[in-house]
């Protein structure tokens, strides 16, 4: 058994990525804090820290990193306690966990959980066996649709063998990496990063990270999700997840509904709702939903648009946008914050920047 560092196990949030697979929207709001029912993917990581016991929590910015600042400030809002370091140069996973290590923010047994991850299960089990356990490194798998996306893993007599990051042909029976990780002791990550070098595409991959540890036969942990996972790169992955957490939703009414709601339906404060809404659906706070719209399956409206006419299916609006359609129908779609977005007929799927002027006369 490894002497513990210390008694209190630290968390790091890696959110500096430009998210350009998710552009024009990110421009304008870096990936982790586009709001999906109601509060930034990054805030669910936050809450799902604090959930695990983690409180003393790095955030690891760099593109657009002042917005954290601005929305999480110390994190006493969701009672947990931040602090910041800058990683300039975009290097990859392990780069941007030496720069916290570096920065002597990171000195104790820690967790890193990447910005645009969401677990639905929570992380809570994983961070608690890690704790119980006696490993210097624990990492979290998946089965995912297309192992080619993102980082893989070999396991053989139940021990994890070979990581390989965005394998061209993957070896068949292994797992997919989620965006996970625990380390026992930084001192051993930084010398482990020292050896390092960058990968094909540039960047120091945390791939390359762990099979250091494996290599030099230390102790590399794993348990593999039991519910959804998933990476929020792409405008698709961004509407999965807002599926995946509507079908998950209870009916709550605390705006006021004047139209109909047809199924599974949060509606929040200060909402108006005159036209009809199709759950599951979420409707953020002080959002108005005219009577010549109907809203239907699977849509996230966040908080302050304005839907005066037309149908909506499969989207996410961001808040402030205002919509009006009449006889056109938007589907999977993500609509900008602050977006215009008027239309008479047809059928469209629009992915748009905050600000975005769409008009047809
Ligand atoms: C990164 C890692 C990859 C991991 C993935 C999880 O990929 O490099 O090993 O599987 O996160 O989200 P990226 O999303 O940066 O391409």
């Amino acid at each position: 058994m490894l002497d513990r560092l210390g008694e209190v196990m630290q968390g790091l949030v890696l959110v500096a990525g430009e998210g350009t697979r998710l552009r024009p929207l990110t421009f304008t709001t870096p990936k982790p804090l586009i709001p999906v029912m109601g509060k930034p993917l990054v805030e669910y990581i936050l809450e799902g820290l604090k959930e695990s016991g983690i409180t003393n929590i790095c955030l690891v910015i760099g593109y657009l990193g002042n917005l954290f600042k601005t929305v999480l400030g110390d994190g006493s809002r969701i009672g947990v306690e931040l602090s910041y370091v800058v990683q300039c140069e975009r290097l990859g996973i392990a780069h941007a966990i030496h720069r916290a290590i570096e920065d002597c923010v990171i000195r104790e047994e820690f967790v890193v959980h990447l910005g645009d991850n969401y677990f639905e299960e929570g992380i809570s089990r994983f961070v608690k066996r890690f704790q119980e356990g006696d490993y210097d490194v624990f990492i979290v798998l998946t089965r995912y649709r297309d192992p080619r996306r993102f980082g893989y893993v070999l396991l053989q007599d139940g021990k994890v063998v070979r990581l390989i990051e965005k394998p061209i042909e993957p070896p068949p029976g292994g797992y997919t990496l989620t965006g996970l990780y625990m380390f026992r002791d930084p001192d051993l990550v930084e010398k482990a990063f020292r050896e390092l070098k960058p990968s094909q595409r540039g960047e120091y991959e945390i791939t390359d990270l762990i099979q250091w540890f494996i290599d030099k036969g230390y102790n590399v942990g794993y348990d593999i999700t039991n519910g959804w996972w998933k990476d929020t790169g792409t405008p698709d992955d961004m509407l999965e997840l807002v599926n995946m957490m509507l079908d998950k939703i209870e009916t709550r009414t605390d705006g006021e509904v004047r139209g109909k709601i047809i199924g599974r339906v949060i509606v929040e404060k200060d909402a108006i709702i005159d036209g009809e809404v199709y759950g599951p659906a979420y409707i953020g706070e002080g959002a108005y939903i005219d009577k010549k719209a109907k809203i239907e399956h699977y849509v996230d409206v966040e908080a302050n648009c304005e839907i005066t006419s037309g149908q909506i299916s499969r989207s996410l609006i961001l808040p402030e946008a205002r919509i009006e359609t009449n006889n056109a129908r938007i589907i999977d779609s993500i609509i900008g914050r602050k977006a215009e977005i008027k239309l008479n007929t047809g059928q469209y799927k629009i992915i748009s920047g905050d600000f975005t002027i769409i008009y047809n006369y």
